[in-house]
């Protein structure tokens, strides 16, 4: 994957190609493309973005990442690299941009859930401001416990 990374709205047709992103990325708990779909069908409170290199049709999924803007906060519901796209800044720039759209929408806390062995996913975080304000044991496959994480703008 090379050349210029754009961000764009996640339209439906991109969904079928981040896909496979998605099921390498978060097995053995992939979103199924029916959640995406249903997550793109609430516009009004959902911003989705889809970061795309190349052009045309034969552009491909280099990432991707979901907010959700609920009545008192607003929520990452998803944040993806593709691994080939990892390393050079393409996460903190899909995550500044959710951040970006949670302050148009005067949404100063926003919170996210992250496995608490993904260490890659923490480190971006920390350096973005979230700090630790909880901890659902076991919430993952596997056991894995689930931390939350907030942002106070
Ligand atoms: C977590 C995730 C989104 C981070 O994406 P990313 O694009 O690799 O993130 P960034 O490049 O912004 O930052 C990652 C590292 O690359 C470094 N980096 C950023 N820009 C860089 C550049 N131009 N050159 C080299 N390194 C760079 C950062 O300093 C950071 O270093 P660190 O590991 O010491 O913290 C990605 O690893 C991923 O999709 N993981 C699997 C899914 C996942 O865990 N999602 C989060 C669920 S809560």
């Amino acid at each position: 994957m090379s050349g210029p990374v754009r961000l764009e709205r996640m339209r439906w047709w991109h969904v079928e190609q981040l896909m496979p992103v998605e099921r390498e990325l978060f097995a053995p708990q992939p979103w199924t493309e029916r959640l995406f779909w249903s997550e793109l069908g609430q516009p009004d409170t959902r911003h989705y973005l889809v970061a795309l290199a190349g052009d045309g049709p034969q552009a491909q999924v280099a990432g991707y990442a979901g907010l959700c803007d609920h009545p008192d906060e607003a929520f990452v519901q998803t944040l993806a690299v593709a691994p080939p796209a990892q390393g050079s800044g393409l996460g903190s720039r899909l995550l500044v941009a959710l951040l970006e759209e949670a302050g148009r929408r005067r949404q100063r806390t926003v919170s996210l859930e992250v496995r608490a062995d993904n260490a890659p996913a923490q480190r971006l975080y920390d350096r973005h401001g979230f700090v630790r304000t909880g901890v659902r044991r076991g919430y993952y496959a596997g056991g894995v416990d689930a931390l939350v994480l907030t942002r106070r703008a």
